[in-house]
């Protein structure tokens, strides 16, 4: 039976915390990598860009003693020469480990339904967990301790606030997501965290979300395949932007966090995420780390038969 990570709510506390030990005593110790991949080939479906994430997987697997595949999701026709279930029954006849970015989240639940293996989230439209370990494990390297800080993310409500949703509640911290009003993080994801036990707050009031947090977290206002919606939605988010004047109000010892890529002048000035209390070039170095890590406790996890998983074409 294979585990996948579509979302970090697939992993448990226990889990969250395996990767993040993992990753930073690899991080540390790099000669100590488990080569769980050795011999296996690994592949990376992308139907949008990546400059962090299929760099970030392509050296996990390396690290793991694989070889990776980047494809891109128009080269293989996903949905249109061939059905989402054939092409990952077909990667899995030669692969260990598929992951995927891809622009309809349903796609990587067939995905992952048709086969043996386990099958990662690179980005959907509703989740970005291997960016939240990776965060995570920024804030734990910072800070200590994760359990009782406070995570303000303040933005569009989308895929990455979404999964640091998940993350939050799995590692004990506070978050509050503060969106303009038609932005908010669903409901229905705020409160899946809440059942984790998470301490979740989703708001519209900008100023009393950012007092006191120990994190401030921003996303681009436009996601990748809404740019149609760019002017509406830099109308929409005016007011949003973190500058210097918002991270005043967040504690003395706030970070800064973004997932990149950044937009200077619109979600974030360039006075905060070239400043001295950001780390997105942290955030962006740990993507391999927590992503090795979380391929190892995936692949460690999983005992897969050589024949993918047979059964109807969707
Ligand atoms: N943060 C992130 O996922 O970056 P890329 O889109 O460049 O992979
Ligand atoms: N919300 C952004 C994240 C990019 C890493 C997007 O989906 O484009």
């Amino acid at each position: 039976m294979s585990r996948c990570c579509l979302e970090v709510d697939d992993l448990t506390p226990h889990d969250v915390g395996t990767v993040l030990d993992h990753a930073l005593e690899w991080k540390r110790e790099p000669a100590s990598v488990p080569s769980l991949l050795e011999g296996s080939g690994a592949v990376g479906l992308f139907e949008k860009p990546s400059a962090r994430t299929r760099i970030a997987f392509e050296l996990a697997v390396v690290g793991l003693g694989g070889h990776p595949m980047y494809v891109r999701g128009d080269e293989v026709g996903l949905g249109v020469r061939e059905s989402p279930a054939d092409v990952a029954r077909t990667f899995a006849s030669y692969c260990s480990v598929l992951a995927a970015r891809v622009f309809d989240h349903d796609v990587l639940q067939v995905m992952a339904d048709a086969v043996d293996r386990p099958v990662v989230n690179l980005l959907s439209d509703r989740a970005h967990p291997t960016q939240a370990l990776a965060d995570m494990l920024t804030l734990r390297e910072h800070f200590g301790v994760l359990e009782g800080r406070h995570l303000t993310f303040v933005g569009d409500g989308n895929n990455v606030a979404a999964s640091l949703a998940f993350a939050a509640a799995l590692c004990g911290l506070e978050f509050t997501v503060a969106s303009p009003p038609g932005y908010e993080l669903d409901e229905d994801v705020a409160e899946r965290a809440r059942n984790l036990g998470g301490a979740i707050e989703v708001t519209t009031d900008l100023h009393e979300a950012v007092r006191g947090t120990d994190a401030l977290y921003t996303d681009v206002w436009t996601s990748m395949g809404q740019e149609d919606e760019s002017a509406q939605r830099r109308q929409a988010f005016e007011g949003f932007t973190v500058d210097d004047a918002l991270l005043a109000l967040a504690s003395d010892d706030a970070v800064f966090l973004h997932c990149l890529p950044a937009h200077r002048g619109e979600e974030v000035s360039a006075s905060v995420i070239d400043g001295e209390r950001s780390l997105v070039w942290k955030q962006a170095a740990n993507r391999m780390h927590s992503l090795r890590a979380l391929l190892a406790l995936l692949l460690e996890s999983t005992v897969t038969s050589n024949v993918p998983t047979t059964g109807e074409v969707p």
